[in-house]
């Protein structure tokens, strides 16, 4: 038997200290209740009290055997110090990542441990419990754990979201997903696709990540997304305008561009939106516009930053257009065009260039890009 022990966590503002979650977050944990006990993860430490609150409760006077760490990452370790207090008898049970990382963030820490390598199997009694390294999804210690009988895959941070499990989230599971998976996990794609490699070699029923809710339904739908995100393959064909404006001339250009576009696409506002949110967007496109004034002679600020968070996570196989605005020397799209340098992408020799507002030229270089965004997928 499987026991959620997690927590719902609506206190932090900001997820590592960068990614908004108005909807909070769960750090799952659970116990699993064989001839022998397993906890699978702990919880960030804000919520140490509540998770070992829990875990009592779900005991009703069992100790505990194992922990499993499938993450060390402080949203789901920081708590095993207090743990290892209240259950001494409990071994940690991790590979020897873990157990180095261990040894950094709890420096004086006394516990049993248990070494476990790629395929390793854990007897509990009835099911049993085997051990897959997925190591950089998103950490290098990363392992997901598959309990053999169940068809249960604890997966760690994978197939995780944003949102506490209290919030039934109206958009369902990819798009917060999604913002998750690139703002986190997204430049190790190939770690992720060496990782769905091996998980498809298990006959998986039910995945429970350490974030967001277990997934119990068409499985071949989740994995099929994160197949496409970790090949770094569009989702979606269609058009996605990234709107950087300060006075609203360049706004107005992306919007006559939007205007002109057939197809699915979608107008975002860099300045006004949260960036991760572009940034999923960026990815979830086949064809992407960046907008930028030209700024101290460069990309305006944010308009990098975006272009910076892009890149860090491996962005490629897109389209590029750049609209560019410059009262007195037009600077950005130069800038842009050699951020991208030596990067897969295409990007359109089919250029806008505003000189402050919008005028009978910038508009009919507008209508050429729109033709050219229209003609290809
Ligand atoms: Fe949810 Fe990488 O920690």
């Amino acid at each position: 038997m499987i026991k959620y022990v997690g927590v719902n966590d609506r206190i932090t503002k900001l997820f590592e200290g960068q990614f908004i979650i108005p909807e909070g977050i769960s750090y799952n944990s659970y116990v699993i209740l064989d001839d022998k006990v397993v906890v699978m993860d702990s919880v960030d430490v804000k919520f140490a009290d509540e998770w070992l609150a829990n875990l009592e409760s779900a005991l009703e006077g069992r100790d505990v055997d194992y922990l499993v760490i499938d993450h060390m990452e402080p949203d789901h370790s920081a708590s095993l110090d207090k743990f290892v207090l209240k259950y001494p008898n409990a071994t940690l049970v991790g590979n020897n990542k873990t157990f180095n990382m261990l040894k950094l963030f709890f420096p004086e820490l006394q516990y049993k441990s248990l070494v476990v390598n790629d395929g390793d199997t854990l007897e509990l009694g009835h099911d049993k419990l085997q051990f897959v390294m997925t190591p950089m999804v998103h950490w290098p210690e990363v392992m997901m754990t598959y309990l053999e009988n169940e068809k249960v895959l604890f997966s760690a941070d994978a197939f995780g979201k944003f949102g506490a499990l209290d919030f039934d989230d109206p958009e369902g599971w990819a798009c917060e997903a999604r913002r998750y998976y690139f703002g986190i996990v997204g430049k190790f794609g190939a770690f992720v696709q060496k990782a769905l490699q091996k998980l498809s070699t298990l006959d998986i029923k039910a995945i429970y990540p350490l974030h967001g809710p277990v997934l119990d339904d068409d499985l071949s739908y989740y994995l099929g997304l994160y197949d496409t995100w970790s090949k770094y393959e569009p989702e979606k064909k269609g058009t996605v305008i990234f709107s950087a404006s300060v006075y609203g001339h360049t706004h107005k250009a992306c919007e006559e561009l939007f205007d002109r576009l057939e197809g699915t696409k979608e107008l975002m506002d860099l300045l006004d939106e949260d960036i991760y949110e572009c940034v999923e967007s960026a990815f979830e496109y086949s064809k992407i516009v960046i907008s930028s004034i030209t700024y101290n002679s460069g990309i305006f600020p944010k308009v990098e930053e975006f272009i910076n968070l892009l890149l860090e996570r491996g962005y490629k196989n897109r389209t590029i257009a750049i609209i560019e605005n410059g009262s007195w020397g037009p600077m950005a799209r130069k800038q842009i065009v050699s951020k991208f340098e030596n990067v897969e992408v295409t990007i359109l020799d089919e250029k806008v260039t505003l000189k402050s507002a919008l005028n009978a030229e910038s508009l009919k270089e507008i209508e050429i890009l729109a033709d050219k965004l229209n003609s290809i997928e």
